[in-house]
């Protein structure tokens, strides 16, 4: 299969203050819409199409979803790139170009088919998470795969249960407002805690202050592998604070004495095609 890089297309070599959308390419297909994570894409602009008010301007996470998933390049890129990607690559002789666009190509995925991925893609996929790297080679992680929707679906309510009981606390939090909202939208028929994927990776192990890291490594491991499999991946940052103090969510999880969850991804077969690789900061170094 043939990889194809091209040059960063806008010509832009700046940040931009916004994302803006080429009406020549837009088809007005609606996918930017929904993916983007926080919702400051609006439908219906002038000539149907998409647009982000300028006030959402700084609610903007530049994680470039929108640019990710446009079919057509209509969005322009965040940040400059010359990684902008335009046929997805499957890669067979890993060569270091092969392998930085394989990399470079994963993406959170917050938009997932209504479909089944079966344990033993999922055990396939845990083989090869479990040769990531673990402090003194102590590879103290456990999984937790929540295989039923049905048990997602619960697993999300009581996050969202724990975000009602928060805001209601005198507590203070950097993210109290976002609860809010995400609570709304929640009882509007959203799911913004798991995105309404279909399956869990929890990892777990004990609660030794040490194992956290091995465990972030391991699901690190886990997104990154998972699209070789067709499979998208997002981490659940909710879930996995809420897991830490909300006790009816710690007893529907069930792990063994003295475990913790360290934290959790949600993952499924990806509804939409990644077609464009965003660009990101770059690489601050310092060398002596
Ligand atoms: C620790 C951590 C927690 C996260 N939690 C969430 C979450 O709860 N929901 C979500 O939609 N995305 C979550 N994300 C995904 C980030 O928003 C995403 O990685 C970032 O916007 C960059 O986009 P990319 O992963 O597509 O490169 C989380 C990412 C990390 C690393």
């Amino acid at each position: 299969m043939v990889i194809v890089l091209i040059y960063n297309k806008w010509n832009v070599f700046d940040k931009m203050a916004t994302i803006s959308f080429n009406p020549q390419l837009c088809t007005r297909c609606g996918i930017c819409t929904k993916v983007c994570p926080v919702g400051l894409i609006l439908p219906e602009g002038e000539d149907g199409m998409p647009f982000m008010p300028d006030a959402m301007d700084d609610s903007c996470m530049k994680c470039g979803a929108c640019e990710s998933f446009c079919p057509t390049g209509a969005i322009s890129p965040i940040f400059c790139t010359t990684h902008s990607l335009v046929s997805a690559p499957i890669i067979q002789d890993i060569d270091p170009d092969k392998l930085g666009s394989y990399m470079r190509m994963r993406r959170s995925i917050r938009n997932y088919k209504d479909e089944l991925v079966d344990k033993k893609t999922i055990e396939n996929i845990l083989g090869i998470v479990r040769y990531a790297p673990s402090g003194i080679n102590k590879q103290p992680v456990h999984w937790l795969v929540i295989h039923d929707p049905v048990e997602v679906r619960k697993i999300a309510s009581l996050v969202i249960d724990w975000m009602r009981e928060f805001s209601e606390s005198e507590q203070e939090h950097p993210m109290k407002p976002v609860m809010l909202s995400m609570i709304s939208a929640y009882e509007m028929g959203a799911d913004p805690i798991c995105r309404g994927a279909p399956h869990l990776a929890i990892a777990h192990s004990l609660d030794d202050g040490m194992s956290y890291t091995d465990c972030i490594i391991a699901l690190s491991w886990f997104e990154l592998a998972a699209p070789a499999f067709g499979i998208g991946a997002c981490w659940a940052g909710f879930l996995k604070v809420a897991a830490t103090s909300y006790q009816p969510l710690v007893d529907e999880l069930g792990l063994p004495e003295g475990h913790i969850m360290q934290h959790a991804m949600m993952f499924g077969y990806p509804e939409y095609k990644i077609h464009n690789i965003p660009g990101r900061e770059s690489a601050r170094t310092t060398w002596k």
